[in-house]
C-alpha cells in the first residue's frame, strides 16, 4: 500500500502512535505495529504487568561489548527477537548505542562502549540478529544522550567533527545492518530538540549515514509534531491526541506540505510490510544457551593473584546477599522482569566443586551491613580457605532517569569487603555493576576481582563456571575504569541544566586518558585470563584501500582459552587534534594451550580518517601512522608503521 491510497485523516493517524506501544491499524486497513523495550530482553508492558510481563533477561549491552565478540551480539539479538515473535512484538526498542561519555550515566549498562567502533560493531551484529527473525530493530537514542540528568531539557553542545567521529559513528556503523528504525533522543543537540532537529535527522542520519528506515520519537520527546515531521521524524510515541490537529493546522497554514506527510507515511507502510514476515525463531533451549554463553564471554577478570580458579576441595565462604539475588539487569525501561529465579551461587558452586565445603552468609542487606549476618560472614571467612564476596549496584541506583552520584559501591558493601579481607586475605570480590566503579578502597587488598556486569538471569551460572575454572575468562573492558571520578574529563560537571558543552571534543574515554597521560585503574580493553598469550611476527601489508595487519598469538599458558587482540592506529603529525591512538579493529580467537594462531585484521581507509569539516566528509591526511597491536589499550605488544597517501590537501 502507498500513501496515496489513504485519506489525509488516515495518514495523520499513522504519524502518531495509537497507544503506548502500538500504531493505528486504521480500522483494519493496515497492520498495527507492536513495539516493546529492549534492549536486555523483552519488556512487554501489559495491564496485568505494567512493569513488563515475565521474560528471559539476557546480558545487557555492556556485557555483550565486554565479550568483544560480535557473534555474541548477533545471537543475543536473535534470541531476544525470538521472544518478541512468541509475544507478537514486531519491533524491539533497542539496541542502545550511545557513547559512554561519563561513567555516572544511569543508563550506561544499556550502552555498549566508550569507543564508537566497538559500540557500532556490536550494534551492527545485534541488529542483524534481531532482524534475521523478521523483527525490526530500533537503534537508539539519536543522539548525544550521554547522561540522564536533565535529559529532556539540557542541550548537548558538540562540534561537528566530534559528532561525526564519536557520537554519530556507532549509528553509522550500525547502518550496515539496515535497521528498520532509529529512535531520536530526548535532549536537544546544539540547541534544538533531537526530535525536531533537521541537521541530525536529515543532514546526518538520512544523507550522511544513508538511513532509509523509520525514525520514531523517544517516548514523549516530541514538542511540536509539525516541526518534528518537517525535520524527518516519522512516528511519535506514545499516543498524543493533540498531534493530528497540530499537523492539520500546519498543513492549512502552509507550514508543511502534504509531501512531508506522504514521505513519512510511505516509510511507515514499508516498515509494516517488512516486519510482517516471520522468519525462523530459535528454540527456547537455544535462547537459554545463548544467554548463558554470552554471560560467560562477557565476564572480566580484573585481578588474580592465583586464587582463581577455585580448587575443588577448598573450604569456600560465599558472602553477600547478591550471591543469592544477583543484579541481572539495571532499572528503567530496559529493566526486564525476569521469568527465572536465579539459583544461589553457593549451590551452583557445590555442583561444580563437589569436594568443597561451601557456606553462605548474607552479610549485608542492600547497602547496609547486617550486624548479625556480618559477624557470621567474618567468622566464615576466617574459617575458610577462600572467601568470595559478591557486591555491586542495583536497578535503583543504575537506572534510566537518574545518574549515579559517585563511582563508589554502596558504602555498606565496602565495609563488608574490608572486614572480610581482614579476616582472610584470600578474598575474591565479585562486582555486579553496569558501568565502571571506584574500587580503590579495596582493590589492592583483594586477592582477585571478577566484574560480571549485568549479565542477565544466567549470571550466577556463568559466574560459578568462571570461579570454578570450567570457563576460562575471556572478556575485556569496553570502558575504562578510572582511578577516581576526578580523573574523568567531566568529573562532577554535568552542565548547567540548559546546555552541556562537550569541551573534550573527540577525547572521550581512553582517548582522553591517553592524551593527558593519566593513569587509570583498569584500561579500556583490559581483562585477564587463566592462561597467557604472547604476540609475535607483525606484518603490515598496505594496498590502496586497505592495511592488512597480521600477527601471531601463542597460548603459552596451561589452559585452552580465547584472546581478544586490539589493533590501534597511532597518530603522529596530524593537521587536526587527534588522540594518541584509536581502536581501529579487533579480533577474538580461541587458542588451545601451546598452539599459535595467525590473525589478520583489515583496516580500511576510514580507520585512519578524521572528519574534515572543510570538505564535509571523512578524509585521510597523508603521512606516517603507527599500528599498535595490544592485549589492552595500555598493553601494546607489537608496533609498526605505515605510510599513507592523503586524499585531501593538508599542510
Ligand atoms: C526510553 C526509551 C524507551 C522508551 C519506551 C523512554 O523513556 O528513553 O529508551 O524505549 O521509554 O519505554
Amino acid at each position: 500500500m502507498r500513501a496515496d491510497e489513504l485519506t489525509l485523516e488516515e495518514k495523520l493517524a499513522l504519524l502518531v502512535a495509537a497507544g503506548k506501544f502500538h500504531t493505528d491499524d486504521l480500522g483494519g486497513k493496515v497492520r498495527r505495529l507492536n513495539v516493546a523495550d529492549g534492549p536486555s530482553g523483552l519488556r512487554k508492558e501489559t495491564p496485568e504487568h505494567p512493569e513488563g510481563s515475565p521474560s528471559r533477561c539476557y546480558p545487557s549491552a555492556h556485557v555483550i561489548a565486554n565479550s568483544w565478540n560480535p557473534s555474541v551480539a548477533e545471537s543475543v539479538g536473535r534470541a531476544i527477537a525470538s521472544d518478541c515473535r512468541d509475544e507478537g512484538v514486531d519491533m524491539i526498542l533497542g539496541p542502545g548505542v550511545n557513547i559512554k561519555r561519563n561513567p555516572l550515566c544511569g543508563r550506561n549498562f544499556e550502552y555498549f562502549s566508550e569507543d564508537p567502533l566497538l559500540a557500532g560493531s556490536m550494534a551492527e551484529k545485534y541488529v542483524d540478529g534481531v532482524q534475521k527473525t523478521g523483527v525490526g530493530a530500533t537503534v537508539k537514542h539519536f543522539m548525544a544522550n550521554n547522561r540522564e540528568w536533565e535529559r529532556c531539557a539540557q542541550s548537548s553542545e558538540i562540534d561537528e567533527r566530534t559528532i561525526m567521529e564519536i557520537y554519530a559513528r556507532p549509528f553509522a556503523i550500525a547502518m550496515r545492518a539496515h535497521p528498520k528504525a532509529v529512535m531520536c533522543s530526548y535532549n536537544p543537540v546544539n540547541g534544538v530538540y533531537a526530535s525536531e532537529n533537521p541537521y541530525l535527522l536529515k543532514d546526518i542520519l538520512r544523507k550522511k549515514l544513508g538511513f532509509g528506515g523509520v525514525v520514531v520519537s523517544d517516548w514523549g520527546a516530541v514538542h511540536n509534531r509539525a516541526r518534528a515531521l518537517k525535520a524527518g521524524l516519522d512516528i511519535e510515541f506514545p499516543d498524543n491526541p493533540a498531534s493530528a490537529g497540530v499537523l492539520r493546522q500546519a498543513i492549512e497554514r502552509g507550514e508543511i506540505t502534504e509531501k512531508y506527510v506522504d514521505d513519512s507515511v510511505n516509510r511507515i507502510l514499508g516498515l509494516l510490510e517488512d516486519t510482517c514476515e516471520s522468519a525462523a525463531v530459535l528454540t527456547v533451549e537455544k535462547r537459554e544457551q545463548i544467554s548463558l554463553s554470552a554471560a560467560k564471554e562477557g565476564m572480566v577478570l580484573l585481578k588474580n593473584n592465583g586464587v582463581l580458579p577455585l580448587e575443588d576441595g577448598a573450604k569456600i565462604a560465599v558472602i553477600g546477599e547478591m550471591a543469592k539475588n544477583p543484579t541481572v539487569c539495571g532499572g528503567g525501561s530496559a529493566h526486564v522482569h525476569s521469568s527465572l529465579q536465579s539459583r544461589p551461587l553457593d549451590e551452583i558452586l557445590k555442583g561444580l566443586l563437589p569436594s568443597s565445603e561451601i557456606t553462605y552468609s548474607q552479610a549485608y542487606l542492600g547497602c547496609v551491613p547486617m550486624s548479625l549476618g556480618h559477624g557470621d560472614a567474618r567468622r566464615a571467612a576466617f574459617a575458610s580457605d577462600v572467601a568470595v564476596v559478591v557486591v555491586g549496584n542495583n536497578m535503583y541506583n543504575e537506572t534510566e532517569s537518574l545518574d549515579r552520584e559517585s563511582l563508589a559501591l554502596p558504602s555498606g558493601q565496602e565495609k563488608v569487603i574490608d572486614s572480610v579481607i581482614r579476616e582472610n586475605p584470600n578474598t575474591v570480590v565479585v562486582v555486579e555493576a553496569g558501568s565502571s566503579v571506584d574500587v580503590s578502597a579495596w582493590a589492592d587488598k583483594a586477592a582477585a576481582i571478577v566484574y560480571t556486569g549485568y549479565a542477565g538471569d544466567m549470571l550466577n551460572e556463568a559466574l560459578a563456571s568462571v570461579l570454578a575454572g570450567e570457563t576460562v575468562p575471556s572478556g575485556k573492558l569496553s570502558e575504562t575504569f578510572p582511578l577516581s571520578l576526578e580523573d574523568t574529563f567531566t568529573g562532577h560537571e554535568r552542565g548547567n541544566g540548559f546546555s552541556d558543552r562537550y569541551r573534550e571534543g573527540v577525547l572521550v574515554g581512553y582517548r582522553y586518558y591517553d592524551a593527558y597521560g593519566l593513569p587509570v585503574r583498569y584500561p579500556f580493553g583490559y581483562g585477564l585470563s587463566y592462561t597467557k598469550f604472547e604476540y609475535s611476527d607483525l606484518t603490515l601489508n598496505c594496498d590502496k584501500d586497505n592495511v592488512a595487519v597480521s600477527f601471531s598469538i601463542t597460548n603459552t599458558g596451561e589452559r585452552d582459552g580465547a584472546e581478544i587482540a586490539e589493533v590501534y592506529v597511532e597518530h603522529f603529525h596530524s593537521p587536526v587534534e587527534r588522540p594518541p591512538k584509536e581502536l581501529a579493529g579487533f579480533g577474538k580467537v580461541f587458542i588451545r594451550k601451546g598452539k599459535t594462531v595467525r590473525m589478520t585484521v583489515n583496516l580500511g581507509r576510514k580507520a585512519f580518517a578524521f572528519y574534515s569539516t572543510v570538505y564535509g566528509r571523512f578524509a585521510v591526511s597523508g603521512g606516517t601512522y603507527g599500528i599498535a597491536v595490544g592485549a589492552s589499550s595500555r598493553d601494546i605488544r607489537l608496533q609498526g608503521r605505515v605510510e599513507l597517501e592523503g586524499d585531501i590537501n593538508t599542510f
